[in-house]
Order: C-alpha cells, then structure tokens, then sequence
C-alpha cells in the first residue's frame, strides 16, 4: 500500500515554500499525497495555492479577522486532532516556523505521527526575536523525525541542539525551487511605475516591530521617498490590520509611495527583478532577493538568515528610522556601495531541494 503523506500549509509563505515538495512528491508516484490547508491565511493562502494549481484535499478555513496567538493556537489545535484521525497520514510534512506549524506538529505528536520538517534549523538564538517564531520552529524541530535543513550553517544549530544527524539532512531551501519555476515565465510589468524611476520595494509584517517600531519604520520609508524624486516606493501591504491601518495612515497619499494589496506571487516576483533596493522584514524575501541579485536592507534586530548577510548581499539595519534612511540613501547614492551589495550571491540553495527531500523520504519510507 502507498505511503499517505499529508502536506500541511497555513499562510502565504509555507504555500510558496511547500509547493514545490507538494508537486515532486506527486510526480513521484510512490505515495498518496494529500494537502491539508489550515487557512491561518485565507486570500493570501488562496493567491498561492491558485498559482502552484494545487486545490486542498481539506481546507479548515481558520482564519478570524485580527486573531491573537492563543485563540488561534487553539482553535488549531483542537481542530487538527480530528482532521488527523480522519486523515491518518503516515507522515505530516510541515515547513517553516508558524502558528500551523507547530500546532500540526504538536497533534501529530499526540497522535503519534512521524513528522517531516521542511526549512529545519533556522534559530536566532533570541526567543523574542522573531517572535513567536523562533519557539514554534524549536517545537517544530523537537517533535520531527526528519528535519530538512536549508543550509550547513541551519544543520549545525540543530547538531548542537543534540539531534541525532541520522535525522537530519542539507537540502536548500524549496523557496529557490519555487522561485526557479516562476521567474522564467513571463511576468507582468509592476503596475504604476515609471521607466527611468529607481524602485525600492517594501514588506513588513513582523509582530515583534509591531507599534513604535513599525511607525519608525514608515517614517523611514517616507523620508526616503522625500529624499530621492526619481524614486518610487511600492509597498504591498500585509492585511494584518496592525500593519495596515498604521501603512495607510502613514504612508498614503504621497505622490512617489504606492501602497497596494499583496501582490501574486508572480507580480511581486516581477516586482523583486524590476526593484533596485528591498526593504524587507520578511523572511522569504531574505532568500529570495539575493538570488535576483537585489540589495536587501533588513529591518529586524535579528536575522535567523545569516548567510547572506555573511556574504555582504543583505544588510540588517533593524527597525530605527536612522540606519534605515542612512543606508537606502546611501545604497541609492553611492554606485560602488550599490555594486557591493548587488552581487548575485544565491546561499539559500540551487532549486533541487524538493526533489532531495522526497529521495530521503522515499529512501527512509519504502527502501
Ligand atoms: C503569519 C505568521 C508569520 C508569517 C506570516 C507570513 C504566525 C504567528 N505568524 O503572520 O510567522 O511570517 O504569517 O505572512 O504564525 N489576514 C487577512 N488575510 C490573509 C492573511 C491575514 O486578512 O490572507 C489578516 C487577518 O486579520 C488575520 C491577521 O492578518 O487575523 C493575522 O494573521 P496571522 O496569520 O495570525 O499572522 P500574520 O501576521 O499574518
Ligand atoms: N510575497 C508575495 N506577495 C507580496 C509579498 C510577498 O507573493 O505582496 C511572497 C514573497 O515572494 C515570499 C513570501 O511571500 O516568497 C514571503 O512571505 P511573508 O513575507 O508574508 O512571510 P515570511 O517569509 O516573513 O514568513
């Protein structure tokens, strides 16, 4: 009988990153894959999964406006345990650090499902920072069998962590593989930006940089575009309202400041090639930018994304109005500066991760 693997997925970047394994997995043929959408996001959720063609087999449709991290966390909880009986997978694949991520892990753990961790690894060292990300990878990881590590630097965190390395393997990160397969089609222009303008794109969503910290950073984004007139800034706006109704009051109605709806995966990936500086907190983003080449100025105070920032391609300014001006201003002034950072080093991985991870699991599943 065909091994079940059943892939989970709950917001905007564990579809990006999940895909890839979700459509090698079903080309391979050895198991019966199915896909559990817990729809932590649901439009943005939907954005991807619509891109990839992937429809999920069952869809808990969790999202509230605005929820917080208890009502989510256990509404997930005590919702996955049923999905799981019915489903009874023989491995649930997870990927990344979310809310779904490690509520699946923990009712696969109850119900004493092996579990396989896409993008294992990843620490800051800091339980705040991202929070509450850095503890649901570190459940995440404690409760896997497999863990699927992106990079050397992401092995050796677990290694000192004491897990056994029979359990843990290098495959790169699948957002290169997702990122492979769409930048090669041919992408829309971003809307509502001038030849001859220079572009900074923008993403924020961080719950640690929510408040003084997010005000600091449109402040920032505003004194950039006021700095520079051949500069436009588009800035696809995360819907959680923290963010958004802050972005607008702040941000709109500037003549050189686009704030728009989260963009498909394909328009924002236009949007990275055509950009000439991201400003960014996400975590996708960080993988991503270097791959297109594009200079990243961090605005965390920490980054489980060190490879990049090693090799000189992304910079982590943290959330403060003045690194963030006195970088992008003088990435957009100073072109050595600019060169330096727009090398095209790509330290997330070479797009053949999923196809890695269903070798090991195939190997360790069916022999
Ligand atoms: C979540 C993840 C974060 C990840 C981010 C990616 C947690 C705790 N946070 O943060 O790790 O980096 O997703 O974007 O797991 N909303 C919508 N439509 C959507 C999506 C969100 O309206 O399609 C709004 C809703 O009001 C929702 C709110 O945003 O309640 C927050 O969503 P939530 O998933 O709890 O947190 P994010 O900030 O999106
Ligand atoms: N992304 C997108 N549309 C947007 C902004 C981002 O498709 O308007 C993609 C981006 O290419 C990356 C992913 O979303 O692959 C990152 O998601 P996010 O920043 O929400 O989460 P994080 O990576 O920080 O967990």
């Amino acid at each position: 009988m065909k091994k079940r693997i059943l892939c989970v997925v709950g917001t905007r970047p564990e579809a990006i990153k999940m895909a890839p394994v979700i459509l090698a997995l079903r080309e391979a043929h050895w198991a019966d894959v199915r896909v559990l959408a817990t729809a932590q996001h649901r439009q943005m959720l939907d954005q991807v999964l619509d891109v990839f063609g992937i429809v999920p087999d069952v869809d808990m449709d969790i999202m509230r406006p605005n929820q917080t991290l208890p009502e989510l966390t256990s509404r997930l909880l005590a919702e996955l345990d049923g999905v799981l009986a019915r489903e009874a997978p023989d491995v649930l694949l997870v990927q990344g650090d979310t809310t779904t991520v490690m509520t699946a892990s923990l009712a696969a753990f109850y119900r004493r499902i092996h579990v396989g961790h896409v993008e294992a690894g990843l620490r800051t060292g800091d339980m705040q920072n991202p929070f509450p990300e850095e503890m649901n990878r570190m459940v995440a990881g404690r409760l896997s069998r497999w863990h699927f590590a992106p990079t050397t630097s992401s092995r050796d965190n677990l290694l000192r962590e004491g897990f056994d390395q029979v359990g843990v393997h290098v495959t790169g990160n699948t957002v290169i593989d997702a990122l492979k397969t769409v930048v090669a089609r041919d992408l829309p222009a971003p809307e509502g930006v001038q030849t001859g303008e220079r572009l900074v794109l923008v993403t924020a969503h961080r719950r640690e940089n929510f408040g003084a910290p997010f005000r600091e950073i449109c402040r920032a984004i505003r004194e950039i575009a006021d700095r520079h007139d051949d500069v436009r800034v588009l800035y696809p706006v995360h819907p959680n309202p923290n963010v958004s109704e802050v972005a607008h009051e702040m941000l709109s109605g500037h003549a050189r400041i686009t704030l728009c709806a989260p963009l498909d995966y394909l328009p924002f990936v236009a949007a990275m090639k055509r950009a000439d500086l991201i400003l960014t907190d996400s975590g996708g983003v960080q993988e991503e930018a270097p791959a297109l080449a594009k200079p990243v100025l961090v605005m965390r105070r920490e980054t489980e994304r060190p490879e990049a920032v090693a090799e000189g391609v992304v910079k982590l300014v943290g959330p403060e109005y003045g690194p963030i001006v006195t970088e992008a201003t003088r990435l957009l002034g100073d072109a050595n500066a600019y060169a330096e950072m727009a090398k095209g080093v790509s330290p997330y991985g070479d797009g053949q991760a999923s196809s890695r991870i269903v070798s090991i699991l195939r190997r360790d599943l069916v022999g």
